[in-house]
C-alpha cells in the first residue's frame, strides 16, 4: 500500500454520459456536443495493438468543461499530469507539499481505468524560486533527493512511467545550463535516476525532451547518454520524445529515430504530441496536419517498443500554444468547440479503430486477408428506403469548414457498398476528403465508400469528412440519401 491510500486520499469521480450528436439537416454554424466522432474509445483501439493513447490532464477543466471530462474518461488509457505534477505545485516552498491536484489526476486516472505517467522530477521550469537559487551542492543533491522520494514515494504503484528528467539538453546536444547541472555537474542526471529506482521500483523510468525527434545532435545526446547507462546499469527504461511539432515537419527520420533508441533497449513514447500552425488556419494547413498525425501514429505504431502516444491536451481551446507562440495554434485533433479535425481520423485509422461504437469480437473467425476487398466502383447494393440516419458535425472558418458526417444503418440487414449524396448550398464547392471517394456535380456532392469501409452491418456506423470553400452565407447541408432513398 502507497502513503497516498495510507492516507485514505482516495477519491472517486463519477462518469457523464456524452451528450448526444445533431441533427439530419446541418446548420453550418455550430459544431455537436460529445466526443465529435463516432469511432470506438480510441483507447480500446489502441490496446488491441498493446499501446497506449494518452493525453495532458488539467484537473480542472473537468470540473469546469463537460465535453472535456466526456472525452477525457473515454479516448484516453493514459494520463499525464500537464502541470500539477511539477515540482512547484506539490513543493511550492520547502517541505510544504500540496498535493491536491496530483492527487486529482491520480484519482481520475484510477476512476477511469487509466494507468498514470508521471510528470515530472526534475524539470529546471515551474521550479520554485527556493530550490532553483541553491548554490551548495551537498544541498541541492539532498534536496533533489528528498523530492524525488516524497514524490515517487507518495505515488508509488500507482505510476505507470516517470519523466524523471525532463529537457536536460541544449539543441546542439551540450546539457543545458539548469541548476541542477551548473551545481551538481554531469552526474545529477544519473543520481536523480537511482533515486527514483529506490523510491519506486516498480515505475518506469524516462528521459524526456522537445526537439529530439530526428536524427539530429539533441537527440543524439540523448541516445549517448541512455547507451551509457545501459553499459553501467544505471537505471533507465524509457525516452520520451515530446513531439511538439510544426505543421508539415514531422522529421523525415522520425521512425528511424525511435527505432535507434528501441534497439539501445529501452521503450520509446511520443509523450507531448500537438502540430501546431499560423491561426486562423488555413484549409490546407488542417489537411496536412491529418497527414502528419498520421505520420507519427504510423511511425510508433511500426516500431515495436514504441508504446503509446500522448497528446498534450484535448481541444485548441486549453492549449498552452498561443500563450507561448501567438498567432499559432489548432494543433490538437480536437477543435476548441470539440468538433474533430481530419487529424483525428487519420489516426484513429491507423490505430484500428471501428466505427458504431463496436469492437472486434477475438472469438470471430478473422478475414482472410486474400480475399479481394470490396470495388469502390462496384454498384452498391439496394437500400431500403429510410433505413439510415445521417449525422455531422461541422467547423467553419471565414471561407470553408471541415464536415464530419456519420452515415448509420438503421435497417435490419447490411448494406455492402454504399454512396452517400447530399445537397450543398449554393456556392459550395469540394475541396477534399477522406474515408470515402468524393464528387461534385453542381450542387450534388457524393460520397462512395471506399474498400475497407464498404460493409455496413445493421446498427453500425461509418465516419467520413471533407473540407469546402463556401462564398456568401454558410447555409445548410440538406437532402442526405444513402444508395438513392433518402436518409432519417
Ligand atoms: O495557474 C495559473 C493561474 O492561476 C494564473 O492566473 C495564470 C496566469 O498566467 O497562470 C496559471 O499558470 C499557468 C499554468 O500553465 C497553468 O495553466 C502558467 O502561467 C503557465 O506558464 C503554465 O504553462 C505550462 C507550461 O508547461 C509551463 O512551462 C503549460 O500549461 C503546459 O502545457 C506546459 O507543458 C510543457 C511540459 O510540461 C514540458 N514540455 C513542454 C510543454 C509545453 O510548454
Amino acid at each position: 500500500m502507497n502513503k497516498r491510500t495510507l492516507l485514505g486520499a482516495l477519491a472517486l469521480t463519477t462518469a457523464l454520459v456524452v451528450p448526444g450528436a445533431i441533427a439530419q439537416a446541418i446548420p453550418l454554424t455550430t459544431a455537436p456536443a460529445g466526443v465529435g466522432h463516432d469511432y470506438e474509445p480510441l483507447r480500446d483501439a489502441a490496446e488491441r495493438s498493446g499501446r497506449y493513447f494518452g493525453f495532458a490532464y488539467a484537473p480542472h477543466l473537468a470540473q469546469q468543461d463537460a465535453n472535456y471530462r466526456a472525452i477525457a474518461e473515454r479516448e484516453f488509457s493514459m494520463v499525464t499530469a500537464e502541470n500539477t505534477m511539477k515540482w512547484e505545485s506539490v513543493q511550492p516552498s520547502e517541505g510544504q507539499f500540496n498535493w491536491s491536484g496530483a492527487d486529482a489526476v491520480v484519482d481520475f486516472a484510477q476512476a477511469n481505468n487509466q494507468e498514470v505517467y508521471g510528470h515530472t522530477l526534475v524539470w529546471h521550469s515551474q521550479l520554485p524560486g527556493w530550490a532553483s537559487n541553491i548554490s551548495d551542492p551537498t544541498r541541492l543533491s539532498t534536496v533533489m533527493k528528498d523530492h524525488i522520494n516524497a514524490v515517487a514515494g507518495r505515488y508509488k504503484g500507482d505510476i505507470a512511467y516517470w519523466d524523471v528528467v525532463n529537457e536536460a539538453f541544449e539543441d546542439n546536444g551540450t546539457r543545458r545550463q539548469s541548476v541542477f547541472q551548473r551545481v551538481l555537474g554531469d552526474g545529477y542526471i544519473e543520481e536523480a535516476f537511482r533515486e527514483a529506482r529506490s523510491a519506486d521500483p516498480n515505475a518506469k523510468l524516462c528521459i524526456n525532451d522537445y526537439s529530439t525527434d530526428a536524427i539530429n545532435s539533441k537527440s543524439t545526446a540523448i541516445y549517448n547518454l541512455v547507451r551509457d547507462f545501459k553499459a553501467r546499469g544505471v537505471p533507465i527504461d524509457c525516452v520520451g520524445l515530446q513531439s511538439h511539432l510544426i505543421v508539415g515537419q514531422v522529421p523525415s527520420t522520425y521512425q528511424q529515430n525511435i527505432q535507434r533508441f528501441v534497439d539501445l533497449g529501452v521503450e520509446v513514447r511520443i509523450t507531448e504530441l500537438d502540430i501546431r500552425m499560423n491561426t486562423p488556419a488555413s484549409q490546407q494547413n488542417i489537411a496536412q496536419q491529418a497527414q502528419d498525425y498520421k505520420k507519427v501514429f504510423e511511425a510508433c505504431w511500426a516500431v515495436d517498443g514504441c508504446n503509446g502516444v500522448t497528446i498534450w491536451g484535448i481541444s485548441d481551446q486549453y492549449s498552452w500554444i498561443p500563450d507561448v507562440f501567438p498567432g499559432e495554434g489548432a494543433a490538437l485533433p480536437w477543435n476548441s468547440d470539440y468538433s474533430v479535425k481530419p487529424a483525428l481520423a487519420e489516426l484513429a485509422q491507423v490505430m484500428g479503430a471501428t466505427t458504431g461504437g463496436s469492437t472486434p469480437d477475438p472469438t470471430d473467425p478473422p478475414t482472410d486477408p486474400t480475399d479481394p476487398p470490396t470495388d469502390p466502383t462496384d454498384p452498391p447494393t439496394d437500400p431500403t428506403p429510410g433505413a439510415c440516419e445521417v449525422t455531422a458535425s461541422v467547423n467553419s472558418w471565414n471561407s470553408g469548414y471541415t464536415a464530419t458526417v456519420t452515415i448509420k444503418n438503421t435497417s435490419s440487414q447490411a448494406i455492402n457498398g454504399w454512396e452517400l449524396t447530399a445537397a450543398l448550398p449554393a456556392g459550395h464547392s469540394l475541396a477534399q476528403g477522406w474515408n470515402a471517394v468524393y464528387t461534385q456535380s453542381g450542387s450534388t456532392l457524393s460520397a462512395r465508400n471506399v474498400a475497407w469501409n464498404s460493409t455496413l452491418a445493421p446498427g453500425a456506423s461509418v465516419s467520413i469528412g471533407f473540407n469546402a470553400d463556401f462564398q456568401g452565407s454558410l447555409g445548410s447541408l440538406s437532402g442526405f440519401t444513402l444508395n438513392g432513398a433518402a436518409c432519417n
